[in-house]
């Protein structure tokens, strides 16, 4: 007889951006020439000071459980990371170090959300918040933007949507966000902050992509706004987007002192803890500087810049200047409604043309809640995005044909 599986692994969906990439990179390894724009990682190879601080620490034997929260030397260096690039105070004690900023986020859910709590999530959004919530038994209540709004939620409508809601409890917000690459400036987040604090909702404030910002624009974290915000905030951060860490496993969440004790109990009954190299490794990446970072950082804004004017190029499509992160989320939804005999009606149908008919992978928007658009990450090559736009524009031409 088969065993009934529990009602969250029923409802759980896969992730539909791993599935596309998954798809693209099956066609790679067939030996088919596909450009792929789905991967949401950097190209780059950890940078060589911080690699060689993990093979140190396995030398020396470093290789046992540490603490659940993260070994204190590196909570000491995220403390004063934390004042030094976002003037926050936060102490060692209230950091929670996890297995990816994914963990964090999850750990949190779970230390705060009961069931029918309703999370808000601003759409687009990174397709993860919304499983991480169902996960936890709590609700998503989506507030949607647009390219008219530069694709930022703004406190009247955050504001009203509460006043509907009969649980509500906690805002995911992403700044620099993925898929849209807007960074939320400081006079929105005061009034945004202003609303949570006003309704008691906590937000989660995942500032991943934190390093990756461009044309001088300034990252700011919603929980150094005032003291009072602060004890209302969980700052989620990490390592995998600027450092070019994904493999290696590593977040790490700031906030209110009661919240990150239960996290991290909730933790050490999962997890335990990181593996104890990459905690050595991320602690010279937080203390030591090369120079890498900046160079990536150069390299994605390059890239971003030449990708963004080449969408804007093609006739009825339109894409805003993302600010950070390495994703542009241009519209395409003109060719929803005119694509001669060829039935597409989603992104996602759009999206399996251009892969099967002119190999390249791009993710359909409706994995992040908005069918009028498409993803690309430009975390490749720059001779790949050339080829890639080049595939992209006659794909799309060949449609009005
Ligand atoms: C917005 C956002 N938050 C969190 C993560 C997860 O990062 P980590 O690798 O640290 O789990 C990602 C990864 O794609 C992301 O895009």
């Amino acid at each position: 007889m088969a065993i009934q599986l529990s009602h969250r692994a029923k409802a759980i969906k896969p992730s539909p951006t791993l599935s596309f990439s998954a798809l693209a990179q099956n066609m790679i390894n067939e030996g088919i020439d596909v450009i792929n724009f789905s991967v949401g990682e950097p190209d780059f190879c950890t940078p060589k000071y911080i690699k060689k601080a993990g093979i140190e620490a396995i030398k020396n034997n470093f290789t046992r459980y540490t603490k659940s929260s993260g070994i204190i030397e590196l909570r000491e260096a995220i403390s004063a990371k934390l004042k030094r690039d976002n003037n926050l105070d936060c102490s060692p004690e209230d950091i929670l170090v996890s297995p990816g900023a994914k963990a964090s986020i999850i750990n949190i859910l779970f230390t705060v959300c009961d069931p029918r709590d309703e999370v808000i999530i601003p759409s687009p959004y990174w397709v993860s918040y919304t499983s991480q919530v169902e996960l936890v038994d709590a609700h998503p209540v989506f507030i949607k933007t647009n390219t008219s709004n530069n694709f930022k939620l703004n406190a009247k409508q955050l504001e009203e949507k509460i006043e509907t809601l009969s649980n509500p409890k906690v805002l995911i917000l992403n700044s620099p966000n993925n898929p849209t690459g807007i960074v939320y400036r400081r006079k929105s987040l005061e009034k945004i902050a202003e609303v949570c604090l006003r309704h008691n909702i906590l937000i989660i404030s995942d500032e991943i992509y934190e390093k990756l910002i461009y044309d001088r624009e300034e990252h700011v974290s919603i929980a150094s706004l005032s003291p009072e915000i602060r004890d209302n905030t969980v700052l989620v951060n990490g390592v995998s987007k600027a450092y070019a860490m994904t493999g290696w496993r590593l977040g790490y969440a700031a906030g209110p002192s009661d919240i990150i004790k239960r996290a991290s109990r909730i933790q050490s009954h999962t997890t335990s803890c990181v593996n104890s190299m990459t905690q050595r490794a991320v602690l010279t990446a937080l203390t030591e500087d090369d120079g890498s970072l900046e160079k990536m950082r150069c390299q994605f804004e390059k890239r971003r810049t030449y990708l963004v004017k080449e969408l804007n190029s093609i006739e009825h499509v339109t894409c805003n200047l993302p600010k950070g992160a390495f994703y542009a989320l241009p519209n395409i939804s003109y060719y929803l409604h005119n694509n001669n005999n060829k039935s597409i009606t989603n992104s996602a149908e759009l999206c399996e043309y251009l892969l099967l008919e002119h190999k390249i992978a791009i993710i359909p928007g409706s994995a992040f809640g908005t069918n009028q658009h498409v993803r690309f990450s430009y975390a490749t090559s720059m001779e790949n995005i050339k080829e890639g736009i080049k595939r992209f524009k006659y794909g799309l031409q060949c449609l009005t044909k």
